[in-house]
């Protein structure tokens, strides 16, 4: 949440902040900044709203400067405008900071205060003022001195207009990378900023600090101890960011998921699983949005393989549910990101307690990945536009492959997941049609998915996107449990789609369907069968190819996906950019 790109080099700080920061937008788009050192004075430029506003505040301007910091906002404290964007300043002008995380105790901080005018709603405008207050000429110490008398998750940075050749920057909570190039030195939140230049990378632990200039990164522990520390080389280049054609990125990842199904298969049939799963009695799948979605899925699948009693549950809402967690519990965690704030938490206290924690993660070297006993790459690659498809879909993918080779089934596996591959490019054929059947329900009211069993979980999967992107009333419900109270909101702008692709229980959600199509509403089928009951009900049909069990989850989402960006894109809306919605969700 909220991206921040800081540069320091021998070429124009303009041009790589604004290009890192058009490449984190996907952390937050609620306002944009930028502050530049020019002859030891401090420039600093804001605009509300997406990037393409601050560049025209830019615009035209010639900012002769090495040195800078920037900043895309999700706004947590102040609403979003130009004076609560980010870089903030103390009261001279002489420090200025970008900040992602949350400053808990700013406002017992602000009391205390000597700067007279505050002049946004923030609660890192209070810690520029306290840099300000602390500075004794070395900018490095002054951080860490204020970091002291901080509370809170951050990753902070900061730059002084006497000191016009470094920047610090310190960081707990919140992600914070250094990439280091021949054009010089770039910090940012994530990695896509910095791979136009360079793809080594310095990554940043919990407590500790950095001093960048334009030839070298230090690194320091909490205490300001000199740490020796390599780069890493990622494995990622610019091109994998870019949209290659397709309109948003949205429906390029769509697109991009039989490479990335072939990717895993090939890649995981080798790799070597160290989780012992029998030893386990206990079993949490806990994450958020949809990784948590894809964690159901998992869920089923332990379900009917194991013994051990498995739950799932959103993260934020794990550790309020008291746990009954011991050294015979596995966590297992599923994230795109590897930086969400509860899921971390969640992570944190499951290890405190003794359980051992196997993650499915995205991004390599993430926080997650490193503090899991064991990590499982999704190998989704980077994943832009803000609603999740391919990342939702490698989970699911990894997580299948994986739990069948502890379960000693992989070969089947892996022949099955062959022929899943042919048959997900039958699916994606079907776009032409759900392109139409998007501008015939552009203008419905609401939208209600219903599932049994695992159409369930697919159900709440495919609510979520659509929502997400159209900003429809859209809710998954359990099929049998419509009745119980949501029949009421059913009329005839009411879209209802069934999901089935379990024909043990086509009849009972197809009667389900006629409930609701006897009060108006209007009805649309996914199914994996040709079937005549369901062409009595359903105003319209996707057929999907038919699979074996969780692979299903794989296909079936699929029409979902497609369904959500079109009517995204007939009702004209930002796809890749969601209001109010950010992918990185670093903060409680
Ligand atoms: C946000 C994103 C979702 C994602 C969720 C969890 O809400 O918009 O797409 O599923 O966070 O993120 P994670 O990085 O942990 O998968």
């Amino acid at each position: 949440m909220c991206g921040i790109v800081g540069f320091v080099g021998n070429v124009k700080a303009k041009e790589v902040i604004v290009h890192g920061l058009k490449k984190l937008e996907y952390r937050g788009y609620d306002s944009a900044g930028i502050a530049l050192n020019i002859d030891n004075d401090i420039k600093v430029y804001k605009a509300k709203g997406k990037m393409e506003n601050l560049e025209g505040v830019l615009e035209g301007k010639e900012l002769d400067s090495n040195i800078g910091i920037g900043h895309t906002r999700w706004a947590t404290h102040g609403e979003p405008s130009d004076v609560n964007a980010h870089p903030h300043s103390s009261e001279s002008g002489d420090i200025v900071i970008v900040h992602n995380g949350i400053i808990e105790n700013y406002l017992d901080i602000k009391k205390g205060l000597k700067a007279k005018k505050i002049v946004s709603e923030t609660d890192t405008e209070i810690v520029a003022h306290k840099l300000n207050e602390n500075y004794n000429g070395d900018l490095l110490d002054t951080l860490k001195r204020t970091i002291d008398e901080v509370r809170g998750t951050y990753a902070l940075v900061v730059m002084h207009k006497e000191v016009k050749d470094e920047i610090v920057l310190a960081k707990k909570g919140s992600p914070i990378i250094i990439g280091t190039s021949e054009e010089g030195n770039i910090i940012a939140s994530d990695i896509p900023a910095v791979l136009k230049y360079t793809n080594k990378i310095y990554i940043l632990e919990d407590g500790e600090y950095a001093r960048v200039t334009k030839d070298e990164v230090q690194i320091f522990d909490k205490k300001l101890k000199l740490i020796k520390r390599d780069y890493i080389e990622v494995d990622m280049d610019e091109k994998t960011a870019e949209k290659d054609g397709f309109d948003h990125f949205m429906i390029k990842e769509i697109h991009e998921q039989a490479k990335v199904i072939e990717k895993i298969v090939n890649t995981k049939k080798l790799e070597k699983v160290k989780t012992n799963i029998k030893r386990y009695n206990k079993i949490y799948f806990v994450a958020c949005g949809t990784a948590h979605y894809a964690g159901l899925i998992g869920k089923s699948i332990l379900d009917r393989n194991t013994n051990a009693a498995v739950f799932a549950e959103v993260a934020s809402e794990f550790r309020y549910n008291e746990p009954k967690i011991d050294r015979k519990t596995l966590l297992v965690v599923t994230s795109q990101s590897g930086e969400t704030a509860d899921t971390l938490a969640a992570v944190r206290m499951a290890k405190e307690k003794g359980a051992r924690v196997l993650s499915f993660i995205n991004v390599v070297g993430s926080t997650i990945a490193r503090e899991s006993d064991e990590v499982i790459y999704t190998m989704a690659g980077p994943e832009i536009a803000v609603a999740s498809t391919k990342a939702y879909t490698s989970q699911v993918m990894t997580m299948i492959l994986t739990f069948s080779k502890m379960f000693g089934k992989a070969v089947d596996v892996v022949n099955e997941s062959k022929e899943l591959m042919m048959k997900f490019d039958n699916v994606l054929d079907i776009e032409g049609y759900v392109k139409q059947l998007s501008n015939k329900y552009k203008d419905v009211d609401r939208a209600f998915f219903l599932g049994r069993g695992m159409d369930y979980n697919l159900a709440k999967e495919a609510a979520l996107k659509l929502k997400e992107v159209t900003y429809l009333s859209s809710e998954a419900y359990p099929a049998g449990e419509l009745k119980h109270g949501p029949i009421a909101l059913i009329d005839d702008n009411t879209l209802v789609v069934g999901i089935m692709t379990d024909e043990r229980l086509y009849e009972k959600t197809i009667s389900n369907l006629k409930e609701v199509k006897a009060r108006g509403a209007k009805v649309l089928a996914i199914i994996n069968d040709r079937n005549d009951l369901v062409l009595d009900v359903a105003d319209d049909v996707i057929y999907i190819p038919k699979s074996q069990g969780e692979f299903n989850a794989v296909l079936a989402n699929v029409p979902s996906q497609l369904f959500a960006y079109h009517m995204a894109v007939a009702k004209e809306l930002d796809v890749d950019m969601p209001r109010n919605l950010a992918k990185s969700v670093t903060v409680e």
